[in-house]
């Protein structure tokens, strides 16, 4: 990588997530210290007023450059000023494109929050040979979804291997709990994906595809749909309902899997769902869950319903409350199942405070922007899921910087 004046410019610092991202830069690596970073955004005066209010007399250290994703030569610039971009700028499909293509040309490491599955397949189809060539690391999904599912199976599946030598043929991940709000443009993202669908049906198949992240041409394996309706669990004895994140989670561990060519075994399955409780209770809960999902699924795809939710939804820059995010956190079983010996089962605990999608989510993308930046990576470029790129050095960082714990039961 030939020389850049910053290891991290987090690229969106304006916006409801970026912000956080900035925030947690200034508590966690300061201004002026070993970590060198900037702020990017596409408003000059917006990042003006941001610096001041996040490092108030500090804010001339924190150096600033705008770029659009409209302007070719802003992009470019701002990739070559870097070795990593963190991108918080998003619907990605309708404004990352660019960003991706100069990061994958320039060899210039990014991370992002993306959760747009057509997109990302996309960016690897037409940037994968780049990314490789130029030595980039592109590395999607490195909040709330898909960190904990991704490292959390990549851990308990390490840990198999280091106590009995072997790996879990199935791992099943369960959301314990979690308390958060939604932000503006999380909903935009949603949205977005939704519209694109309704003009190309090919993103709904992508969708419910259980191996749509796979590189192509590689062997598939036994997983199907994910969970639709309430499901009793015999290994938690609870009842458990689908968890909204599962499409994406699920995808990005399968691709995981796959890069690391298969060490898990060609039959290793995975999948995701939300414990809702025992007896009737967690019966009731995860009926009511499921309905609301599948209503939810139903309505969105329905345009003016879709109008009408954007009405009571946050707007872009908008998001949860200080307190919800203060108060939020996150708690997300890991079950692996030993091939042979029922006794040898792992569970792993996987927590975070702060709301998952923001407080934490900020603190899992600003570590893993640090980690491709400075951490001695063993993994190879090219399109990467956050296991596959950083693997335990990300455990590492996440559990002594960001409050995270991984932990067996
Ligand atoms: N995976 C996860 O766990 C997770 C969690 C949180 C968020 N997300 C995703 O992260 C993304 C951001 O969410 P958010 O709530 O932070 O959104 P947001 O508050 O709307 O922020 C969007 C940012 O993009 C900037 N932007 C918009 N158009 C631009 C353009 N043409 N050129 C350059 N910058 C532009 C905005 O700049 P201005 O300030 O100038 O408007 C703002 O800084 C969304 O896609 C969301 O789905 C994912």
């Amino acid at each position: 990588m030939t020389k850049r004046t910053f290891d991290v410019v987090v690229w969106g610092a304006t916006g409801f997530t970026g912000r956080l991202v900035a925030e947690y830069m200034v508590r966690t690596y300061g201004i002026g210290g070993d970590i060198t970073w900037a702020v990017a955004g596409r408003s000059a005066s917006k990042l003006e007023s941001l610096r001041k209010n996040i490092a108030g007399s500090d804010a001339d250290g924190i150096p600033q450059i705008v770029a659009d994703s409209q302007d070719e030569t802003s992009l470019r610039n701002l990739v070559a000023a870097t070795r990593v971009v963190c991108s918080t700028v998003g619907p990605y499909a309708m404004y990352g494109s660019l960003l991706v293509q100069f990061c994958a040309e320039q060899g210039t490491h990014y991370c992002d929050l993306a959760g747009e599955i057509h997109w990302m397949c996309d960016m690897m189809e037409r940037h994968g040979a780049a990314a490789e060539a130029s030595g980039a690391r592109i590395v999607h999904s490195c909040g709330f979804d898909c960190i904990p599912s991704d490292l959390g199976t990549y851990f308990v599946q390490s840990q198999m291997q280091e106590r009995h030598g072997v790996y879990a043929t199935r791992v099943k991940g369960r959301v314990v709990n979690f308390a958060g709000g939604l932000s503006g443009g999380t909903f935009a993202s949603m949205v977005s994906m939704m519209e694109e669908a309704k003009v190309n049906p090919g993103v709904l198949d992508l969708m419910a595809d259980p191996y749509a992240l796979n590189p192509p041409n590689l062997p598939r394996g036994d997983d199907g749909e994910d969970q639709t309706g309430a499901r009793y669990d015999q290994d938690f004895h609870q009842w458990t309902a689908p968890f909204m994140m599962a499409g994406v989670n699920t995808r990005v561990v399968r691709r995981s899997h796959a890069q690391l060519g298969f060490p898990w075994g060609r039959h290793f399955v995975y999948d995701e769902a939300m414990l809702t409780g025992d007896g009737p209770g967690g019966f009731l809960r995860a009926m009511l869950s499921s309905a609301g999902a599948g209503l939810m699924a139903v309505v969105s795809a329905v345009s003016p319903v879709r109008r009408l939710l954007a009405r009571v939804a946050p707007s872009p820059g908008e998001g949860p409350s200080l307190e919800t995010i203060e108060k939020g956190f996150f708690e997300v079983d890991f079950l692996a199942s030993h091939p042979e010996d029922l006794d040898c089962n792992l569970l792993v605990r996987v927590t975070g405070d702060r709301d998952p999608g923001y407080g934490a989510t900020a603190k899992m993308i600003a570590e893993c922007a640090v980690c491709l930046a400075t951490d001695e990576l063993e993994s190879p470029s090219g399109f990467l899921t956050p296991a596959v790129a950083m693997g335990s050095q990300l455990v590492d960082r996440l559990v002594s910087k960001a409050g995270m714990t991984f932990s067996i039961r």
